[in-house]
């Protein structure tokens, strides 16, 4: 036997580190956290053969997780910012959302995000939600559910950034509640509210999160957008967002949040008679919106 085939014969093979491995999970009781755990252990030991990770780079990986747990506190989560740069928060929803809601008219969900707060203050029909400035816009339409039937009473809560890119939970400049609050659906399905304009924004960027954009030569923007989560008895929550047609980040979203049926034109309305009416300066931007609610599986139809 020659020296070579004497040496390769003692390497271990990467192939059965893997099957070894993957046999210590067979008196896993829990079905799923089996397919799970086999699933990790698979893909993670196919990547590392792929990319043949060296000692040094899984160390710094190890670093970079490590920094990304001690950047997380009450407020910041720093691992789910990461599932939504790597495009797998977004993906979840993709790979849950049944078939046929797929194919129907319902709206589509986008993130959460993490500037979602509990209490926003109840406010009626039209009301103004900016306490700051910016360029004055409308938002009206109907909740519908996917026969067109009105969805009436629903809870719609909406969030979005000021002028500065901040929220108001993340600026204290802001007045309390400021671009944020929870409204109902008339008897027709009807809602609206003013507000502002959005804009664009980054995510944040001063942890290993943002050190990883950096690195990759990604930017960290998301285009502007107005933030709703809506719940009516009997039906899915939708947790979604309206996305400006005409921004320049729409197309390159630093979390993948956009989705073509969610972005919407800022109409200009320069009806004197509409300014009027909804007590707004003339002209201002009109943003029209229906959502459509899908019957929870089990409800009653
Ligand atoms: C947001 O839209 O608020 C958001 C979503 C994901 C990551 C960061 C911010
Ligand atoms: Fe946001």
């Amino acid at each position: 036997m020659s020296e070579t085939t004497k040496q390769r014969m003692n390497r271990t093979d990467v192939h059965p580190i893997t099957e070894t491995v993957l046999a210590t999970l067979s008196g896993c009781e829990d079905a799923r956290l089996k397919q799970i755990m086999s699933a990790l252990v698979r893909h993670v030991h196919a990547f590392a053969e792929e990319v043949q990770l060296t000692g040094d780079e899984w160390r710094r990986g190890i670093e970079f997780l490590t920094q990304t747990g001690k950047k997380c506190d009450g407020i910041r989560q720093e691992f789910i910012l990461l599932s939504d740069t790597l495009g797998l928060s977004i993906m979840l929803d993709a790979i849950h959302r049944q078939q046929d809601v797929a194919e129907s008219a319902a709206t589509e969900n986008s993130l959460l995000g993490p500037f979602y707060r509990e209490g926003a203050h109840d406010e009626p029909f039209g009301a103004n939600i900016a306490r700051t400035e910016g360029e004055p816009a409308l938002f009206r339409g109907r909740l519908i559910d996917e026969a067109g039937k009105p969805v009436p009473n629903a809870l719609i809560e909406v969030w979005e950034t000021a002028n500065n890119g901040m929220y108001e939970g993340q600026d204290p400049d802001q007045p309390e509640s400021n671009l944020r609050g929870r409204f109902r659906s008339g008897p027709n399905g009807e809602y609206a509210f003013r507000s502002i304009k959005p804009t664009p924004y980054p995510i944040p960027t001063d942890g290993p999160v943002g050190q990883m954009l950096l690195a990759v030569g990604r930017h960290p923007m998301r285009p502007a957008h107005v933030h709703f989560l809506i719940q009516a008895p009997g039906y899915d929550t939708i947790t979604t967002a309206l996305y400006s047609s005409d921004d320049p980040y729409v197309e390159s979203d630093a979390v993948f949040g956009v989705k073509r049926s969610l972005v919407v034109e800022y109409v200009k309305n320069d009806s004197p008679s509409d300014a009027t009416e909804w007590d707004l300066p003339s002209p201002f931007f009109d943003v029209h919106r229906d959502f459509v609610l899908v019957r929870s599986s089990g409800a009653a139809r």
